[in-house]
């Protein structure tokens, strides 16, 4: 399998470069701008022939979320435009395709973690960018997977972790929202998890093709609890004060409740998932090592 990573600079790119050597039958190509740009139809039609690339994960996106709702244009051309190219390329070589989406594509008004199947309703740019990208997928004529992941963070980039870390050892205290529940995901884990389901296919045939999944680390936390969990792992003196959302006003509006029902991903690809805290002692003791 040759297998192109795209955007693969940012947080879960990085973190499929670290697991790819125990992937021993992939051959990868890691790519992001400017070499490799996926608003660019040509060049990525281009680069897929010439390497003979199968099968692609896309980690490229427009990611700021709150920022977004000023560059609508910039955001749509990335998270939605994009990843129809991406479509067009792998349909000329019946390629498969990962493609990476977000919990906001929901309106978070739910109260059960939600599955895959439940309506969406994007309350922000960035949401509905996504939610493009997604329907280029699921209606693409290719062999296309979609997986919904929540509350990203790695050693890599810039994240929540990072920037509670970074925060708690500046202030004696911090305001963190409390009212807003979901679950965080380490990407060093849902970087195995591609790989793994690329494997799994590939071994048992399984068509997913056109098929939403969801995935997080399991279990259920407010920003709150999240950052409590930082300090405390990350033996860091900062007392976290819990907030309303109403306090701490964002140009982009999130969902209230994004937990993601993820047992369709376990039972089709036999994926174990581990529990938030154990993932986030993991990437704390990473940072730690720095
Ligand atoms: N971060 C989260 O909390 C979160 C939560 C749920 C879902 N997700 C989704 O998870 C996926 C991975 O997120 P991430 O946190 O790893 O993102 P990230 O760290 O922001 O990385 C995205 C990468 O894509 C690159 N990129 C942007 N535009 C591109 C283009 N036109 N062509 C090629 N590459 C381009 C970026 O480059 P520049 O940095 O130079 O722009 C960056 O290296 C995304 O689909 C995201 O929507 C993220």
């Amino acid at each position: 399998m040759n297998i192109l990573v795209t955007g693969s600079n940012g947080q879960l790119g990085s973190e499929i470069k670290d697991v790819a050597a125990s992937y021993k039958s992939f051959r990868f190509f890691f790519m992001d701008l400017p070499a490799l740009d996926i608003c660019n139809s040509s060049e990525l039609d281009i680069f897929i022939a010439k390497n003979k690339i199968d099968t692609v994960i896309n980690c490229a996106a427009y990611t700021a979320v709150d920022a977004a709702e000023e560059n609508a244009v910039i955001a749509e051309q990335v998270n939605g435009a994009g990843v129809l190219n991406l479509v067009h390329a792998l349909a000329k070589v019946k390629g498969k395709l990962i493609h990476i989406s977000t919990d906001y594509v929901f309106d978070g008004n739910g109260f059960l973690p939600y599955q895959e199947s439940d309506k969406t309703n994007p309350m922000g740019v960035y949401g509905k960018t996504k939610r493009n990208g997604e329907l280029a997928v699921i209606n693409g004529d290719i062999d296309g997977i979609v997986i919904r992941t929540s509350w990203l963070y790695s050693a890599y980039g810039t994240n929540f972790v990072k920037t509670m870390r970074r925060l708690g050892k500046e202030r004696n205290k911090l305001d963190v929202i409390y009212d807003q529940l979901g679950t965080p995901t380490n990407a060093s884990d849902l970087a195995k998890t591609c790989l793994d389901i690329l494997a799994f296919s590939k071994e048992t045939n399984i068509n997913a093709k056109g098929n939403i999944y969801h995935y997080s680390n399991e279990g259920v936390a407010s920003w709150y609890d999240f950052a409590k969990a930082i300090m405390e792992l990350g033996k860091i003196d900062c007392e976290v004060i819990p907030i309303e959302t109403k306090d701490y006003p964002t140009a982009a509006k999130r969902p209230h409740f994004s937990v993601l029902n993820k047992a369709k991903i376990k039972n089709d690809f036999e994926i174990e998932i581990p529990y938030w805290r154990a993932s986030l002692a993991q990437c704390i003791s990473k940072l730690n090592q720095e």
